[in-house]
C-alpha cells in the first residue's frame, strides 16, 4: 500500500490510461481525485475502480478556470495534493502541415499543452507549500521523434517535455519531483482514433503497421503505462526528477 490515504489527482481520468491509473493508484491505497470533460462517461469509467474515496470532477484543462476549479475543489475535499497526473490528451486531425489548419493546431495545443500548463501552475502552487508533492506528465513518444501528418500532436507534445524539465528545476528545492512517461501506441480510444485518421477504413491495417513499427511487434497496455506512473510517483523514484521515461517496447532505441 504505497499510497496509503495519499490524495492523487488525475486528469483525463475516463480515458484507457487515465482509468488504468486510477485503478493502480487505488489498489495501493490512494484517494482519488478525477478530472474529465463529462460527468456520464465518467462515471461509467470510474465506476470499476475501488477506491477509498474517489471524487468526480468535470472540466475541461484547455481553460484556466476550469483548471483552477479542479484543483481548488480537490484541495477543499482532501486538504491536500501527493501526486498529480496531467493526463488529458487528444490527437487531433492528421494533416501535413502544408494543409494544417489553425483551428487544428490550437485545439490540440489548447488540450494537451496549455491543459498541461495550466495543471502545473495551480498544482504545483499547492505542492510547493506542502512542501512535498510528484507530478507525472504523460507526454509521448511524439514529444521526442516526428511524425507525418501529426504536427500539431508532435509540437505540443515537445512543450510538454519543456514545461516538465523547467517545472522539475523550479521545483527542485520544495520537495517536489515532476516527470514524465513518453509512451508508443498505447491499446486506447487514442490509437482508434489515430488509425481511423491514417487510414479511413482501413483501420486494421492501419493497426498493423503501427504495431509492426514497435521492435516488440504491439502496442502498450494501458495497465503498463500506469505501472511507470505509479513507479515515477511513489518514494522508490526518490532521486528521479526532469526526466521523461520511454516506454515504447524498443521504439526508441531505433533512433539516436
Ligand atoms: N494512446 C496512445 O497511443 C498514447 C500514446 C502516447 C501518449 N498518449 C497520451 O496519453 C494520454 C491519455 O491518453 P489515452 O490513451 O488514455 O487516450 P483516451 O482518448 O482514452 O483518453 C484521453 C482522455 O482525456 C480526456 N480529455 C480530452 N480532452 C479533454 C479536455 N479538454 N479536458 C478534460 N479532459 C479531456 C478525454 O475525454 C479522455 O477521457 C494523452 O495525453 C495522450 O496524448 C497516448
Amino acid at each position: 500500500m504505497q499510497f496509503e490515504n495519499k490524495v492523487v489527482l488525475i486528469t483525463g481520468a475516463a480515458g484507457g490510461i487515465g482509468i488504468a491509473a486510477a485503478k493502480a493508484f487505488a489498489e495501493e491505497g490512494a484517494k482519488l481525485a478525477l478530472v474529465d470533460l463529462k460527468q456520464e462517461p465518467l462515471e461509467k469509467a470510474m465506476a470499476s475502480v475501488d477506491a477509498k474515496d474517489k471524487l468526480l470532477l468535470t472540466a475541461n484543462v484547455a481553460v484556466e478556470d476550469e483548471v483552477k476549479a479542479y484543483v481548488q475543489k480537490t484541495k477543499e475535499h482532501y486538504g491536500r495534493i501527493d501526486v498529480f497526473i496531467n493526463n488529458a490528451g487528444v490527437n487531433g486531425e492528421f494533416k501535413n502541415i502544408t494543409e494544417q489548419t489553425e483551428e487544428n493546431f490550437n485545439n490540440v495545443f489548447g488540450v494537451n499543452t496549455m491543459g498541461a500548463f495550466f495543471g502545473l501552475k495551480y498544482v504545483l502552487e499547492i505542492m510547493k507549500e506542502q512542501k512535498a508533492g510528484a507530478v507525472v506528465n504523460t507526454a509521448s513518444n511524439g514529444g521526442l521523434l516526428g511524425a507525418p501528418g501529426m504536427s500539431a500532436y508532435v509540437a505540443s507534445k515537445h512543450a510538454v517535455i519543456g514545461l516538465n524539465k523547467t517545472a522539475a528545476l523550479e521545483m527542485a528545492d520544495f520537495g517536489v519531483r515532476v516527470n514524465a512517461v513518453a509512451p508508443s501506441g498505447v491499446n486506447t480510444q487514442m490509437m482508434r482514433s489515430i488509425e481511423k485518421n491514417a487510414m479511413g477504413d482501413n483501420a486494421e491495417e492501419a493497426r498493423t503497421a503501427f504495431e509492426a513499427s514497435v521492435p516488440m511487434n504491439r502496442y502498450a497496455t494501458a495497465e503498463e503505462i500506469a505501472d511507470l506512473i505509479v513507479f515515477l510517483s511513489s518514494e522508490k523514484a526518490s532521486f528521479i526528477s526532469g526526466s521523461y521515461y520511454r516506454i515504447d517496447g524498443g521504439q526508441g532505441a531505433t533512433s539516436v
